[in-house]
C-alpha cells in the first residue's frame, strides 16, 4: 500500500497538474486534445530562460502576433526582432533566435526537427531547450531540468551536493521518474510545482502532491536546497555615454554584433572599463547615471549631455537621429532605457 503511495511519482504529479495547471499562452491545457505548435513552444522556452513567466507574457503575445509562424520570423528584419526583444535581456539569445528560425526554414522546410538530437543541432538550442521542446512539442521522453525542476528534485531526493555539481545527480534522480505517456505535461507539471508550491521561500509542503515521499519535507532548512555555490564577487565596470540632442531628436548608434548588447540600438559612448574614467575635457553637462547588473559584472554608466554634433565629437559615425518623443519604438535595451528615462525626467 505504502509502495503505491510512494511509487507513482508521475501519477501523483500529473493528477495534480490536471487540476491545477497554470493557463499559459503557449501551453496546451492537459487533456484538452489540442496539438502543440512547436514554433510557439520553442519561442516560449527561449524567452523563458533566465526570466519569469510574468515578464515573458507580453513579449510572447507581441512576437506571435507579428510573426505567427517560424517562416514569418525567419523573414523578419534583424533590427525589428532585436527591437522587439528589447527589455528581455540576454540579447545574444535574440540573435540566436533568428539564426535558428532561419535554419529551420532553410534546412528543414520550415518544420522543427522532432527529436532532442535534431533540435540540439540547431543554432542557439542548448541542452535545456532541446529537451523541453522535444518533450512538450513532440512528446519525447526527454529529461527536462530547469531551475524550478532542479529545486523540486534536490528537495524531494534530499540532494545536498552544491550546484552546479549537483546537476548530474539531479538528472540521474529525475530520469527514472519521467512519465513515458505524458513527458511534456510531466515537465510542465514540475515547472508549475516549483513555481507555485515548492517555491524558493516558504514552500507550501502541506498541499504538495508529492510530499508523501519527499525527503526534505518538514526540515527547517528546506529553503537551503538546492545548495548554491559560494558567491563570487562581481567586478564593477564604468562607462560614459553621450546625449547628443538636436531639434527634438537624439543621436543613437547600433552596438557591434559581437559583445554585450550586440546588435542593439544604444546611446553612443566609450568602452566600459574597470576604472572610473576621469572627467573628460569636453563641455559636459546634465550628467545622470544608472547602476545596472549584468550576469558577470555590475556597471555604472553615466550619461552626459554633449553639444557637439557626432561628426565633430567623434561619436560613432554610424547612427541615426531619433525623435525623442518616439524613443519607445527604438527598442533600447533596459540599461539605456533607464538612462534615457532619467535624463528626460531631469529635463522635465
Ligand atoms: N518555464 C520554462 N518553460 C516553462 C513552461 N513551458 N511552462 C511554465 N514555466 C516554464
Amino acid at each position: 500500500m505504502i509502495g503505491d503511495i510512494v511509487g507513482d511519482f508521475a501519477g501523483r504529479l500529473l493528477g495534480w497538474y490536471d487540476r491545477a495547471a497554470r493557463v499559459l499562452p503557449w501551453r496546451i491545457a492537459p487533456n484538452s486534445g489540442g496539438e502543440p505548435d512547436p514554433y510557439r513552444i520553442w519561442l516560449a522556452e527561449v524567452m523563458l530562460q533566465q526570466t519569469t513567466v510574468a515578464a515573458v507574457a507580453g513579449y510572447f503575445a507581441r512576437f506571435t502576433e507579428r510573426w505567427p509562424t517560424v517562416a514569418d520570423l525567419a523573414a523578419a528584419d534583424d533590427a525589428d526582432v532585436m527591437a522587439a526583444w528589447a527589455g528581455l535581456g540576454y540579447y545574444a539569445r535574440a540573435r540566436n533566435l533568428l539564426a535558428c528560425a532561419r535554419a529551420v526554414v532553410r534546412d528543414h522546410g520550415g518544420r522543427f526537427p522532432d527529436s532532442e538530437a535534431g533540435l540540439r543541432a540547431l543554432p542557439g538550442i542548448g541542452d535545456y531547450t532541446a529537451a523541453s521542446v522535444a518533450a512538450i512539442a513532440f512528446g519525447r521522453g526527454a529529461v527536462v531540468v530547469d531551475a524550478n525542476i532542479e529545486r523540486v528534485i534536490a528537495r524531494h531526493r534530499l540532494i545536498e551536493t552544491p550546484l552546479p555539481m549537483a546537476k548530474r545527480e539531479i538528472r540521474a534522480a529525475l530520469a527514472p521518474l519521467v512519465s513515458s505517456d505524458r513527458p511534456g505535461d510531466f515537465a510542465q507539471a514540475l515547472m508549475d510545482l516549483g513555481a507555485t508550491i515548492c517555491t524558493v521561500r516558504g514552500p507550501a509542503c502541506a498541499i504538495c502532491p508529492v510530499m508523501a515521499d519527499c525527503r526534505a519535507r518538514g526540515r527547517p532548512d528546506i529553503e537551503r536546497l538546492p545548495v548554491k555555490p559560494p558567491k563570487k564577487a562581481k567586478p564593477h565596470r564604468h562607462g560614459l555615454a553621450h546625449w547628443i540632442e538636436e531639434r527634438g531628436r537624439v543621436w543613437l548608434v547600433r552596438r557591434p554584433d559581437k559583445g554585450m548588447l550586440g546588435g542593439m540600438r544604444a546611446l553612443p559612448g566609450g568602452e566600459w572599463t574597470d576604472e572610473r574614467p576621469p572627467e573628460s575635457g569636453w563641455a559636459e553637462s546634465g550628467i545622470v547615471s544608472v547602476d545596472h547588473g549584468f550576469t558577470h559584472f555590475d556597471l555604472t554608466l553615466r550619461l552626459a549631455r554633449r553639444e557637439a554634433p557626432p561628426e565633430v565629437s567623434g561619436a560613432a559615425a554610424e547612427g541615426e537621429w531619433w525623435p525623442i518623443s518616439d524613443l519607445d519604438a527604438a527598442g533600447l535595451p533596459t540599461l539605456y532605457r533607464k538612462l534615457v528615462d532619467k535624463m528626460l525626467e531631469r529635463d522635465a
